[in-house]
């Protein structure tokens, strides 16, 4: 499907994403993969609830390069249960489906990793990096970097199992005081994985205080992988100034896309050299909107009502700051299908027009979720 806008994308990077969507045979070659990450740049991240296929496709269309599917816990699928599986859907446009798995137990890991890959999984993805207690309780996520031997038999079982290439998703350490880079980079040059994030916040800090981009900049300077950066980025600005202050080969965009993935597009517009990115007008804005809930229905088979229900969070993200938000946030309950779907946003947007006209603000109030 075409793209609204223009994304740049580069045309090395574009054609290199054309060939792996038509593959018929074979894995891709870690080397590709790689290339990708470096040379596309922008990446979206697994985000629990977020990071569905409605939400990867709306993501790609903006300029994403690649995206990662929100994690699955590796048991569920083990056991196949239905939410597990569905979550392993491919994106439409999507030529890359990056599958983040979660768990503790290397023979778990495995078999989940080779349930994905049958099931068409491109890349996998191990989760080392959660801090919630859902998954840490089983010593998964987060709780990895206090057990590196652990998380070392994980990624050298996982990556053993199955022949797409394999990634890890970290945090800096599970405390202030035992930050674990130096390990971790140790750790993926020497099972040569496909590449490494980091997001450079501790286990403790779960999404508190600010993210240490010194510590991607020391991983990067160890590293003989590709390191994709991760943390804070709510702007273009901040997505080039990480890639410049820690030499990242890439940047990757979490809360800062919800309900702006205009944040791809602009950045993408920066990297192309241009200075100011355009504002996003009301035509687009709705057009997304309406997309993103069309294909989240599709993805929720046409289940209008919990599609409605679950699409709430992130109709409150992408009016945040506009005139007439809350208002239209208060409304959200009674949201239940279409009909009331366009009602509110028919509502929110006369109240803009009244106020002088639309505004999607541009960098976004803060965003702590
Ligand atoms: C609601 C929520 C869900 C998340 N789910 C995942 C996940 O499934 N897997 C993962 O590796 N990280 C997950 N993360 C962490 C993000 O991918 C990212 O590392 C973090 O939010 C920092 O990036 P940001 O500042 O761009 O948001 C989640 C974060 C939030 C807030």
């Amino acid at each position: 499907m075409e793209p609204h806008i223009p994304l740049r994308i580069p045309l090395k990077v574009r054609k290199r994403l054309d060939t792996l969507a038509k593959r018929t045979t074979g894995p891709m070659p870690v080397s590709e993969f790689r290339r990708l990450v470096v040379e596309g740049r922008l990446v979206n991240a697994p985000l629990d609830g977020y990071s569905d296929p409605a939400w990867r496709t709306i993501c790609l269309r903006h300029g994403a390069t690649l995206c990662y599917t929100e994690m699955i816990p590796a048991i569920a699928l083990v056991f196949g249960a239905s939410d597990a599986m569905r979550r392993l859907r491919r994106a439409d446009g999507e030529s890359i489906l990056a599958v983040q798995i979660e768990g503790a137990k290397p023979d778990i890991m495995v078999e989940a990793a080779r349930i994905a890959v049958n099931a068409g999984a491109d890349i996998i993805d191990i989760n080392a990096g959660c801090p919630s207690q859902r998954v840490t309780n089983s010593g998964a996520g987060s709780a990895l970097l206090s057990d590196l031997e652990l998380l070392h038999e994980i990624a050298r079982a996982v990556k053993g199992a199955v022949d797409v290439p394999v990634s890890m998703k970290v945090r800096s350490g599970p405390t202030q005081s035992n930050i674990v880079v130096d390990e971790i980079s140790a750790m993926v040059n020497d099972l040569d994985l496909a590449a490494v994030t980091i997001h450079p916040r501790t286990r403790n800090q779960a999404y508190r205080g600010k993210a240490d981009w010194s510590l991607i900049a020391r991983m990067k300077s160890s590293c003989r992988i590709p390191v994709i950066g991760n943390g804070d980025i709510r702007s273009p600005a901040d997505a080039l100034r990480m890639m410049e202050t820690t030499g990242c080969d890439a940047v990757m965009i979490a809360r800062g896309a919800i309900g702006n993935p205009w944040l791809f597009s602009q950045t993408r517009a920066c990297l192309a050299g241009q200075e100011a990115p355009a504002p996003v007008n009301r035509q687009e804005w709705e057009r997304t909107v309406w997309d993103h809930f069309n294909l989240f229905l599709d993805y929720l088979d046409g289940f209008e009502g919990i599609a409605a229900r679950l699409f709430r969070k992130h109709l409150a993200r992408y009016t945040r700051g506009m005139t007439g938000a809350t208002e239209f946030r208060r409304g959200l309950p009674h949201i239940n299908d279409r009909a009331g779907l366009r009602m509110a946003l028919e509502r929110l947007l006369a109240a803009g027009e009244e106020a002088g006209g639309f505004v999607f603000p541009m960098p976004r109030p803060d965003d702590t979720f």
